[in-house]
């Protein structure tokens, strides 16, 4: 089976052991599965990924078709069509999850877009929704917007009911911020008088919390989930003491089977329709087929990426 490693801080392609489904999991046939910034991290070494799993593996989420389930699976079978994340080694021929931890692909939804979805989706809903505690009418910032992950929260943002701000590099791309659904695109020399924001999704980290943190609205919550512009800073307490806010924290990779599971199925129920009709769409930057992944790796760190990278394994 060919699998996407990191070895000496350089990706390649490589044949790894063709895994077998445990009693409640299946094993997809892969199609595509997206590039993360996790992924880079982990490839330069940065990022290991948690105990048990193989660090030379890399990949965080996928779609495809189901082709094994163990034999206490219920909740798949042969030939469904599934995406999900992993905490590792997405970018393979093969993947064997938790058959709890994956979400149908709708039959309107191309497999190979699908590949890019999860793990922006799991992320910014569970940041916006499930820990922002996000209602309509609420005012949110979402720093990374033209991201994977931004440009995914932007959209649930906007079909949730808020009031969308994007904070983007620089103006040359407002377009295309606006097409996602913010109602506001700023840069970070604009963030000092804006807001008051009831949510910060900071997928930037410290250059923009920085900032942020002074733009509060009371009992505003900030969830922290990048830290690519710096992972530390210092602030004023009372700020926060002031508008009562919450600073939060969150990562995905880590969390326990049932935790994913969980998502999954918040994922299918909330997202599935929109993603289905087409109100939530994955822009997709560019594809390469798998035995290419280091070009494509080297394409993730450009920037001025417009959406996902993806690999693609197979045709569906
Ligand atoms: N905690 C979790 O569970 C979790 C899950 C998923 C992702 N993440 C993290 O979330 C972050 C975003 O992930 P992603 O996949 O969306 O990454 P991405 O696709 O690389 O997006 C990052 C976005 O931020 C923009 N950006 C970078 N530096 C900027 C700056 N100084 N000012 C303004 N914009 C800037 C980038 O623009 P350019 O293209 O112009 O550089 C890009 O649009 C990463 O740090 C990732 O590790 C965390």
């Amino acid at each position: 089976v060919q699998a996407v490693i990191a070895r000496d801080h350089a990706v390649s392609v490589a044949t790894v052991a063709d895994p077998k489904p445990g009693r409640h999991e299946a094993r997809v046939a892969v199609v595509s599965a997206g590039i993360n910034a996790a992924d880079i991290l982990q490839a330069r070494g940065h990022y290991p990924p948690p105990p048990g799993w193989d660090p030379e593996r890399l990949g965080l989420e996928f779609a495809g078709i189901v082709d094994a389930v163990g034999p206490a699976t219920t909740e798949v079978r042969v030939g469904d069509r599934v995406m999900g994340i992993t905490a590792g080694g997405a970018q393979a021929e093969y993947v064997v999850v938790d058959a709890a931890t994956l979400v149908p692909v709708p039959p309107e939804v191309d497999l190979v877009v699908a590949g890019g979805f999860p793990e922006a989706a799991f992320t910014a809903l569970d940041a916006l929704i499930l820990q922002g505690g996000l209602v309509i009418g609420d005012r949110v910032l979402v720093t990374g917007a033209l991201g994977g992950v931004g440009s995914v929260a932007v959209q649930i943002a906007r079909i949730a009911g808020a009031r969308v701000s994007a904070l983007v590099r620089d103006h040359t791309r407002d377009a295309e911020a606006y097409a996602l659904g913010a109602h506001e695109v700023l840069t970070l020399n604009e963030l000092h008088d804006a807001g008051p924001f009831d949510i910060v999704l900071e997928l930037l980290g410290a250059a923009s919390l920085e900032h942020a943190l002074g733009r509060l609205a009371t009992n505003g919550r900030i969830i922290v989930i990048g830290t690519g512009s710096g992972g530390s800073l210092e602030f004023s307490l009372r700020t926060l003491m002031g508008v009562r806010g919450i600073v939060r924290g969150s990562t995905l990779r880590a969390r326990p089977i049932h935790e994913k599971a969980h998502l999954a199925n918040v994922v299918a129920h909330r997202l599935l329709p929109a993603l289905a009709e087409g109100s939530l769409r994955v822009h997709v930057h560019g594809t390469w087929p798998l035995a290419q992944a280091a070009a494509a790796y080297e394409a993730f760190s450009q920037a001025g990426k417009r959406g996902k990278l993806l690999l693609t394994v197979r045709s569906a």
